[in-house]
C-alpha cells in the first residue's frame, strides 16, 4: 500500500482488538507462574484467549493451534474463531509460548496471535522443527541458508557496517545446537543463549535498535510462521527449512504436500501483505515485560505489528484488578 493511500484510506487495524484476547490470556495465566503445572497454566490462558477472540468481528480459522481436535478441546487446529463475520482470516494462537518457562517460573513467556488473510498461512504441522535464520532489512540479499554460519555473519556486519565481534546471534539453549554455538564463536561473534522463545528472538533480531543481529537454529515449524508474519510488519529477513527428526516424519511431511529441500523465505511462511502479530508478555522478557500487580490494578505491556501499515505499536494497559477476580 502507498503511503498516500495508507492516509488517504486508513483501514482498520484488527490487531487492536486481537489485543485484549492475548492480555487476557497472559493475566489468566499469572497464578500459574512458577507453579510447576504447565497445563494448568496453558488451560488457563487457552480458555481466556478463547472467550476474547469470540468478540472479534471476523471468521478465523486456526491454522495453527493448540493441536488436533480430539487432543485440544478448544483452540484447536480448523476452529473457526470470531462472530464469522467480517474479514475472513488465518489465525495462528500460542495462548502461552513458554508454557515451561511460565510453570518455572522463569523469564520469556508469551501469549501471542498472528494473522493473516485466509489460505496464507503454511501448514507445516506434519513436521514439528523448521531451522531458522532471521534478520534486519540488512539481511535482504546478503544472507542466505545457502551459505555457512561464519559467512552470514560476515556479510550481515559488513551490510551493518559494524565489527564481527560486535555481532550478537540468539540461539536456542539445546543439545542439538552445540555445534551450532561453536561454529558462531569461532567466527569471533557472540552468542545470546535463549532458555525456549525462537519467536521473541527471531523478531529481536529483526526490530529496530536492539542488541541481537541474528537469531539461527532449530525450532518449531509453527513458530516458523508465526515468526513471519511479524517480519513482515518489520521489513526484515527471514528464512526457514523443514527439519524433520526422522525419515518417518520426512515422509508425513512429503504426504502433507510440504518441500522438505525447499528453504521457505516469508512469503513462502505466509503470502501477502497483510499480516499481523500480537503478543503480550507473560513473564519478563526482551520484546515486553511480563504481567504486574501494582496496588489496585494488573499491567500489561503489549506489542503489535501489521505489515500493511509497517507499524509497530507498543500497548500498556492498566486493568482494574477486581474485575478479574
Ligand atoms: P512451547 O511453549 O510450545 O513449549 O514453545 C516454546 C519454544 O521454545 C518455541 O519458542 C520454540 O520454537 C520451541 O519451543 C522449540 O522446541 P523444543 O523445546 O522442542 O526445542
Amino acid at each position: 500500500m502507498a503511503e498516500s493511500d495508507l492516509v488517504a484510506r486508513p483501514d482498520r487495524n484488527l490487531a487492536m482488538e486481537l489485543v485484549r484476547a492475548t492480555e487476557a490470556a497472559a493475566i489468566r495465566a499469572v497464578p500459574f507462574i512458577g507453579k510447576g503445572d504447565k497445563l494448568a497454566a496453558d488451560g488457563a490462558a487457552v480458555d481466556a484467549m478463547r472467550a476474547f477472540l469470540g468478540t472479534v468481528e471476523f471468521d478465523g480459522v486456526v491454522v495453527i493451534g493448540e493441536g488436533e481436535k480430539d487432543r485440544a478441546p478448544m483452540l484447536f487446529n480448523g476452529e473457526h474463531v470470531g462472530t464469522g463475520r467480517g474479514p475472513q482470516a488465518d489465525i495462528a494462537v500460542d495462548p502461552i509460548d513458554g508454557t515451561s518457562m511460565t510453570a518455572q517460573g522463569r523469564q520469556n513467556a508469551l501469549s501471542m496471535i498472528a494473522v493473516s488473510d485466509r489460505g496464507t498461512m503454511l501448514d507445516a504441522s506434519s513436521v514439528f522443527y523448521m531451522d531458522k535464520l532471521v534478520a534486519d532489512h540488512h539481511g535482504i540479499g546478503v544472507i542466505s541458508m545457502e551459505q555457512t554460519v561464519a559467512e552470514n555473519i560476515r556479510e550481515l556486519a559488513k551490510a551493518k557496517g559494524k565489527p564481527v565481534a560486535d555481532m550478537v546471534v540468539a540461539v536456542l539453549d539445546r543439545p542439538r545446537h552445540a555445534e551450532l554455538i561453536e561454529e558462531i564463536r569461532a567466527a569471533g561473534a557472540g552468542t545470546r543463549i535463549l532458555l525456549d522463545g525462537d519467536v521473541a528472538g527471531g523478531i529481536n533480531a529483526a526490530r529496530y535498535e536492539t542488541r541481537i543481529d541474528l537469531c539461527i537454529g532449530v525450532g518449531g515449524s509453527p513458530e516458523a510462521v508465526v515468526t513471519a508474519c511479524a517480519i513482515k510488519a518489520l521489513g526484515g529477513f527471514i528464512e526457514a527449512k523443514l527439519a524433520p527428526k526422522d525419515d518417518a516424519e520426512r515422509q508425513r511431511g512429503i504426504a502433507a504436500g510440504l518441500d522438505m529441500d525447499r528453504i521457505y523465505d516469508a512469503e513462502g511462511l505466509v503470502k501477502g501483505g497483510n499480516t499481523m502479530f500480537i503478543a503480550t508478555g507473560v513473564t519478563d522478557g526482551g520484546l515486553v515485560e511480563g504481567v504486574r500487580r501494582k496496588g489496585p490494578i494488573i499491567r500489561t505491556e503489549s506489542i503489535l505489528l501489521r505489515s500493511r501499515s509497517g507499524t509497530l505499536r507498543r500497548i500498556t494497559s492498566d486493568h482494574l484488578a477486581d474485575r478479574w477476580l
